[in-house]
């Protein structure tokens, strides 16, 4: 046993986790895989039954026009944000600081597309309409990451959406989604996809987040966007001969985890509520409004660790794998409900959470 990660170990050693869909291994393709037949026929550079199905089914589902297939949500998002860039002949965007464009994807907005983002509202809030309002420059674009995911998964009134949204109508931006957790959002806002799509200009959503499947993303918005989407994944490279590795599971745990959002919204808020009863420790948001929220500890990190493992070991049950050490008496962790919730027996739970009300009361 590698002692290099001794949480991540003892996290491992456990037989239910309370977070996630299970492991991310070769038996997560394998079961999407098992009814398929053998002749079933590859797609070919984004053409084919399997592809172009699989696109006309998320396009219905979402309320727009049409839609297209990518390996990626990376480089589905910034050929939206290129798009409107061109069409308004104007490169700048404006979205939230804490972004996934902004921080996770090494400025690639900026290195390949030479656009500047304009970043808008405080970076521990949500972008309200003010803020829109109050821009003091010309923008292509705005986008909208909902749940904001890097301040635990937070969300803006419904109201403010819509005035956000005709606002934007108005003024001639477009409105963009970072939907990579649309589905998880929707039993909070009580709305359809395709109501929340609506509102925007162009949606992207991913099917390895609370869909569970192996990687891959689909954009929608009208045809012409969509054409010129096409134009431009090719010229990223993500027009692979076959995507159907990707196509067939995002289907597969598409239908069978859609309809389990409002369970695992639910039992976020069931599993915060269990942690909001222990001293010293808060989830943000208090009240989830998805299946997302994060766990903040006012217990420095390495004092911390020891407790998990010695929960984990008494109980079977693990939290977490890994803490964000956010100063040096506070840590964090990001918490998504999926599947294996359910699995974990209830006095277990409980037994955990007394166990860790214990024990970090004494730090
Ligand atoms: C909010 C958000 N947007 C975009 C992405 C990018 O998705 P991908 O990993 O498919 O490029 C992620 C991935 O974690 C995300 O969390």
């Amino acid at each position: 046993m590698s002692k290099q990660n001794p949480l991540l170990e003892a996290f491992k050693q456990t037989n239910y986790q309370v977070a996630g869909n299970g492991k991310r291994n070769v038996q997560v393709l394998k079961d999407a895989f098992a009814e398929v037949d053998g002749e079933f026929e590859s797609d070919m550079y984004g053409k084919g039954k399997v592809i172009e199905e699989f696109q006309t089914k998320i396009a219905e589902f979402l309320g727009k026009e049409t839609a297209v297939f990518f390996p990626s949500g990376t480089m589905a998002q910034q050929i939206a944000l290129r798009i409107w860039c061109d069409e308004k002949g104007l490169k700048k965007v404006a979205y939230h600081p804490l972004c996934h464009l902004e921080i996770h994807e090494e400025d690639g907005l900026k290195e390949l597309h030479h656009i500047e983002p304009v970043l808008l509202a405080d970076k521990n809030r949500v972008i309200e309409l003010k803020d829109v309002v109050d821009l003091d420059q010309e923008i292509a674009c705005l986008l909208l990451e909902l749940p904001q995911r890097e301040i635990g998964g937070v969300l803006p009134d419904y109201d403010t959406l819509v005035s956000i949204s005709s606002y934007c109508r108005e003024k001639g931006i477009k409105l963009d989604l970072d939907g990579a957790r649309l589905f998880e959002i929707l039993p909070y806002y009580q709305k359809t996809a395709a109501e929340v799509c609506a509102l925007f200009d162009s949606v992207y959503v991913s099917f390895y987040k609370g869909i569970g499947g192996i990687a891959g993303a689909i954009l929608v918005g009208d045809k012409d966007f969509i054409e010129k989407s096409k134009v431009w994944k090719r010229r990223h490279g993500g027009d692979l001969i076959s995507l159907y590795p990707y196509i067939v599971s995002s289907d597969y745990y598409f239908d069978r985890r859609i309809p389990k959002m409002e369970q695992y919204y639910e039992e976020a808020k069931e599993l915060a509520a269990f942690y909001n009863q222990c001293d010293s420790v808060q989830t943000k948001p208090l009240v989830p409004v998805s299946n997302m929220f994060h766990v903040h500890f006012d217990v420095a990190k390495g004092a911390l660790e020891p407790i998990l493992i010695e929960i984990y070991k008494e109980t079977s049950v693990g939290l977490t794998g890994y803490l964000q050490e956010t100063d040096e008496n506070s840590c964090s962790y990001e918490v998504s409900i999926g599947d294996q919730y359910e699995k974990v027996p209830k006095e277990k739970l409980a037994k955990v959470f007394e166990l860790l009300r214990e024990k970090v009361s004494k730090k």
